[in-house]
């Protein structure tokens, strides 16, 4: 090849020059599409209740959910998951409330599913940290989490939340083998078309700390998730979870938290072509929150880590500022 003209002949900045060129070459995007949002339930009438470890986010009754769903269809915000706030007098050992096919949760999904149909997908967690008066996601009998008893139970769960019109079931439990017997169940009793997310790959993280505050069983929790939960020095592992998922009937895997974790979103989705949602969890909202209030940084992070996920192959990202993001990008201020 003959290179005419001055040294250097190839200059990378040209295309960045002016915003339209930069657009035209942009190789990654993110839109509404992108973004699920969570909602904290909680039980009583006109409900708005802050969160002390999670600056501008709610628990909020059922009667003011209907805003915020509205607010979300109108953004194109395609999924909402639902994360209950369960009253301590509901709590026990073995977190039975989960079962009532009437509690919070699923009173919120079916009020949602009767009022806005198939214009917006509703995901409902699978655990029972939410209702055990201990804090753990299972079972547990002299200080060990039981699987095969927490997966039973696990299945009376989601059969709950499907009978309640749930669209999404998401086991972010990380029992072995939950998703195949879910997936049997889902099918056997008539709903083969409710969707598995499985928090394929979820890791003991310090980074859910403001989330067990926000569902209450933070104080509650005794001990820690590491018999269940992944190490986080792990990526191999990563992989044979989500290998054994896709194996047993996951229709999407999760990869949670997100930032500290990209390498593994990106492996994820280089070894398995099937769709990976990435959770930017509330350890992660609480900090580049408090950044941007004490005028560190500029909220213009928000959408620069956003955008990273997308970067590393994520299809979604739940994220607690899908909202504000989603009018952000509606009014193309970013
Ligand atoms: C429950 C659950 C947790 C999160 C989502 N589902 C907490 C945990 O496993 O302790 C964390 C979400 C967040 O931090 O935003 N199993």
């Amino acid at each position: 090849m003959i290179i005419t003209g001055k040294y250097p002949a190839l200059r990378l900045r040209r295309t960045r020059k002016y915003e339209w060129s930069r657009r035209l070459v942009r190789e990654n995007n993110l839109s509404t599409n992108d973004l699920i949002l969570p909602i904290f339930i909680v039980e009583g009438k006109n409900k708005k209740i802050p969160i002390a470890s999670m600056p501008d986010i709610y628990r909020y009754s059922i009667d003011r959910v209907d805003k915020i769903i509205s607010k979300a269809v109108n953004l194109k915000i395609p999924l909402v998951a639902l994360f209950p706030y369960i009253n301590q007098k509901l709590k026990n050992y073995n977190g039975s409330e989960a079962l009532n096919k009437n509690n919070l949760i699923c009173k919120t999904t079916s009020y949602i599913k009767k009022k806005y149909g198939n214009k917006i997908g509703v995901m409902c967690d699978v655990a029972l940290d939410p209702y055990t008066s201990h804090g753990h996601d299972g079972i547990m009998k002299n200080g060990e989490i039981l699987n095969d008893e927490t997966i039973d139970i696990l299945i009376k769960q989601s059969l709950a939340q499907a009978n309640a019109g749930c669209d999404i079931i998401a086991p972010s439990d990380m029992m072995d083998g939950r998703i195949k017997l879910i997936r049997n169940a889902l099918d056997k009793n008539n709903f083969k078309n409710v969707q598995l997310l499985s928090y394929a790959v979820k890791f003991a993280s310090s980074f859910y700390g403001p989330f067990r505050d926000a569902v209450g069983s933070k104080n509650l929790l005794v001990g820690d998730k590491k018999t269940y939960q992944m190490d986080y020095s792990n990526n191999d592992e990563a992989l044979r979870e989500v290998a054994l998922d896709i194996k047993e009937g996951a229709d999407m895997v999760m990869v949670k938290p997100g930032l500290p974790y990209l390498d593994v979103i990106k492996s994820v989705k280089e070894n398995f072509k099937i769709p990976v949602i990435a959770y930017q969890v509330s350890g992660e909202y609480s900090l580049i929150t408090n950044s941007i209030k004490k005028g560190l940084v500029d909220e213009k992070i928000i959408f620069e880590s956003l955008m990273s996920f997308k970067r590393a192959g994520s299809n979604a990202i739940i994220t607690y500022f899908a909202e504000k993001i989603a009018k952000k990008l509606q009014k193309n201020s970013f």
